[in-house]
Parts: structure tokens; sequence; C-alpha cells
């Protein structure tokens, strides 16, 4: 089978989050069987430089290159470029709409840049012949509108990430799309009076998947529909929840390069106290004592992460002897506390602002608990990767979350420590549950029972295929 993904994320190219993560993952897995393809924009500034193959595919299609407006000479102008991934095929959308650019998201004219590059994504669909057209998130979902809208139209899947973006714009900034090439009457796509990329991929994709089944309940109830459980509830028939795998190869404490000492579930005791060791050195802390627990926390510094709560919590459980270390951007405000509290106690807390893979992962494997206090999380991967390091997990019991964590009573099956409702009260007390557990003797078979989780894509796998076979039936 052919299959076509298109998405604004692919790490190590170009990552802002977890899509990009999921998707790298995804496709190495699938390509053990398939032929995949990527299409995905060329920027300025990308993190690893695309292996070429001098390959080069057109973006338009001949019957829509004709006409005279600034959508069809842009794509004219633009080109794909074929690379390679380990027998994965990329196609860089080689446009002057993204060459400039530093960073993928938050230019104010998005709605153009993604429109353009979705109709040069459905465009590659067509050129390519491919069997199963996969969109992610609202940046490609218009292409799956002018999928539906095609007399060849391919079986389509659109897998949503996170609800809470959704490219709704105002109608008089995608009057666009109603020219050629797009051709589309947007009207069903109107969500509080503008025009929702979102809702258009709902509205028009053969099959509808989310990153794990915890979060698809919650989005068809408001407000994690964030508007449009009503659109999701209308597909509903059409639409499941999967959840994301994560790749061995890039997040294994046996074999990451990394972290200063790898480890295995024979050994986690010693790799994790060095690696404590280590990034105590590392943040000039050398001093911090290794017999209290060490709390990390990685991510944008958004809403969604709850990092507010942790904060409120965190300044009502000072007497906890926890240590804290702390890896993000985003919220000016939450950088602005974090960086106070770095300041009055250092040595309890420390604040790393900005992106650093590396950290991320020497931070995974030194740390004893991995805190995620997210108000709502489609899937999250770090809760799957702190499992693979040995690191427990204290996770807010909301979609991807709770299908992924379980505090049970029954030792064998518990897998972290889990709070509800998210409020300031119930992390204080997970964080003295992780105080307990960390000097009790459970701790050892927490440990051991986390490290053995499978959460390659090895089985999960199989649930796309059936989606896409799924899809593909409705064309036939
Ligand atoms: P989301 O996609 O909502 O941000 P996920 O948990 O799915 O959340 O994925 C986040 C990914 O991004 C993880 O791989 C995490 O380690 C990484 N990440 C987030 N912020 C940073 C950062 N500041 N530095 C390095 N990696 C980060
Ligand atoms: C989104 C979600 C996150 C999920 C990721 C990959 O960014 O916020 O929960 O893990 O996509 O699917």
């Amino acid at each position: 089978m052919k299959i076509l993904h298109a998405s604004a994320e692919y790490f190590p190219y170009i990552k802002m989050g977890g899509l990009a993560d999921m998707l790298a993952s995804l496709t190495k897995e699938q390509a053990k069987t398939e032929k995949v393809y990527v299409a995905l924009p060329l920027i300025g500034s990308m993190g690893k430089e695309p292996n070429w193959t001098g390959k080069e595919y057109k973006s338009i299609l001949a019957e829509d290159a004709y006409e005279e407006t600034v959508a069809v000479s842009l794509l004219r102008k633009a080109r794909f470029r074929e690379a390679d991934e380990s027998g994965i095929k990329l196609y860089f959308f080689d446009s002057e709409l993204f060459r400039s650019l530093d960073s993928i998201y938050g230019t104010s004219d998005e709605h153009y840049r993604f429109a353009i590059f979705s109709y040069a994504c459905y465009a590659l669909s067509q050129i390519l012949q491919v069997d199963v057209f996969h969109a992610h998130d609202w940046h490609t979902a218009m292409s799956l509108a002018l999928q539906k809208n095609s007399s060849h139209s391919v079986p389509s899947v659109f897998t949503i990430h996170n609800l809470a973006y959704q490219g709704d714009h105002p109608f008089w900034m995608t009057g666009f799309l109603k020219e050629d090439p797009f051709r589309l009457v947007t009207s069903p796509f109107d969500h509080n009076d503008k025009c929702n990329y979102m809702k258009a991929g709902i509205l028009s994709a053969g099959q509808i998947t989310t990153v794990s089944p915890g979060y698809k309940e919650e989005t068809l109830r408001e407000p994690n529909g964030f508007g449009l459980s009503y659109a999701l509830q209308k597909r509903g028939f059409d639409y499941t929840g999967i959840l994301n795998g994560i790749d061995d190869d890039e997040w294994n404490p046996k074999s990451d390069k990394r972290i200063f000492q790898t480890y295995s579930v024979t050994n986690w005791k010693e790799g994790k106290e060095k690696n404590k060791k280590e990034l105590y050195r590392e943040i000039g802390r050398p001093h911090l004592p290794l017999e209290v627990p060490l709390i990390g926390l990685i991510g944008r510094l958004t809403y969604q992460k709850g990092f507010p709560t942790f904060l409120q919590a965190f300044l009502e459980r000072r007497h906890l002897p926890h240590r804290y270390v702390v890896l993000g951007s985003g919220d000016a405000e939450t950088e602005k506390a974090f960086f106070h509290i770095s300041d009055v106690m250092p040595d309890v807390f420390y604040f790393y602002r900005g992106y650093n893979e590396s950290l991320a992962h020497k931070i995974e494997a030194a740390s004893d608990f991995f805190l995620m206090p997210s108000l709502f999380e489609p899937c999250g991967l770090n809760q799957m990767y702190s499992h693979a390091y040995g690191t427990i997990p204290i996770v807010s019991r909301v979609g991807g979350l709770r299908d992924t964590v379980e505090e049970s009573n029954d030792i064998k099956f518990k897998t972290g420590i889990v709070f509800e409702p998210n409020d300031a009260g119930s992390l204080g007390y997970a964080l003295e549950r992780a105080k307990d557990l960390f000097q009790s003797e459970e701790k050892r078979q927490v440990v051991q029972n986390i490290m053995q989780l499978d959460w390659t894509w090895t089985k999960r796998k199989k649930e796309y295929d059936s989606i896409y076979q799924k899809a593909i039936s409705l064309l036939v």
C-alpha cells in the first residue's frame, strides 16, 4: 500500500511538540511493510539537512495550473523536493511562503500558508497515485475538503492531535478558498462565524482518528470538544481513538547517546543515580542530595499543560524534600514565575527556558518522577518516555494520560501516580504520595513494572491499517 502523510511537523526536521515524534515513529513502523511518503513544508531553519535524492515534483495539478490567481502562481513557482529518510520518502514543499521561516507556527498569515500547503499535498497525492492520504491537524485539513470535492479523490484519514488549535479565521481572510485552485464552498466549515479548518477536516475526511481512546471520548462532549463536539458526534461512526506509540530507538535508556550513562531494567538504580549526579553537575548544582526525589517537568508552557496548578501546589507543599528540574518555554508569566523561584530557591528548583532535545533526554534519565499536570492531554508522549526510563509518572487523569498510567492498588499493575480533580490540592497530595513511594519498598517493583511496558507501535500500527481499509472501502 502507498500511504502519503501530510503534516507541518516531522522529527528531527521540524519539531514543536509531540506531532513530530508521533509521525516520525509511526511512519518508521509503517515503512517496514508499506511504501510511506510524507509531505512537509521546507522552512529556513530545519533540525537536520535532508538527504536529497534530486527528484522534484510539481505542487499543482495540470488541470488547475492555468488560472491567474495569486495562489495558482505561487503553486506554479513552488515544487516538492524529494529526500530519503531510511526508506521513507519525504517531500519538502519548497515555496517562498515557507522558505524564510525560522519556526513553523506563529505568523499572522498561517491561514494562507497552510491552505496553499494543503492544496499542494492534495495535488501530490494525485501525482504519486497513493492508496491512502493521511492528513494531521488543522494545518493540512483543507486538503481533505479538496479530496472530497475532487472527481478522482483518494481514500482519506484525518488525525486530530489537538482540538485546541483549529485554524479558525474570519471569513474575510479566507475568501481566496472560493477561488482557483481551491474552488471550495466554505459555508459548512463555519464555526462561530469563522472559517474553521479543523471542522473542514472533520466533515470531509473518510475516517477520523485522534491520538488516544480516552481523548476521543472526552472530545465528544464540551468543553473538551472546544466547540466541535457536535461535528465529531455527527461523524461518530467514522471516529476512532488510537493510542500513540513511541520510537524505542530514539527513547531507550539502553542505547541513548544523549544521556550520561545508559542503563536497563537490571541496573536502573545505579544508572539513574549516575545520571542524576551528572545532571546536577551540568546545571551547576553538584551539591544537591541524591537520596531525595528529583521531579522532572518538560513541555510547552501553555494553558493545556497546567503549570499554574503545579506552581500553586509546589508553593503549598514546600515542606516536601523534592527537587525540581523544569524545561520549557511559552507563556511569559509562567516563565517569569519559574525564573523567580529558581532565583530564590536555587537548591530546590532549576528552570531552563528554551527548547533542548538533549536536556529532555537527560531529565528523563535522571529524574525519579516525571510530572504532567495537564488540564487536557490528547495523548502525551513524555509519560511513555518516562516509563521506558524507569521514571515514575505523576499525571492528571485526562485523555491519553489516563489510558497509559494507572495507580493501581495492586502493586503488580501500578505504573504511576494519578490525580483527580486537577487542582493544587490533589496535585499536592500526589506529590506527598510520591514521597512515600520513593521511600518505600514498592518503588523497586513499580520501576520494574514500567520499564517492561511496551509502548512501541508494533501492535498499534495495525489499528491504523484497519482504519485505512475502512477509508478505502468507503470509496469502492
Ligand atoms: P505536546 O505535543 O502537546 O507538546 P507531547 O507530550 O505529545 O506534548 O510531546 C511533547 C514532545 O516535545 C516531547 O517529546 C517533549 O520531550 C518535547 N518537548 C516539549 N518541550 C520541550 C523543550 N522545551 N525542549 C525539548 N523537548 C521538548
Ligand atoms: C499534540 C497533543 C499531545 C499528543 C501529540 C502527538 O500535540 O497535545 O497530547 O501526544 O499531539 O499526537
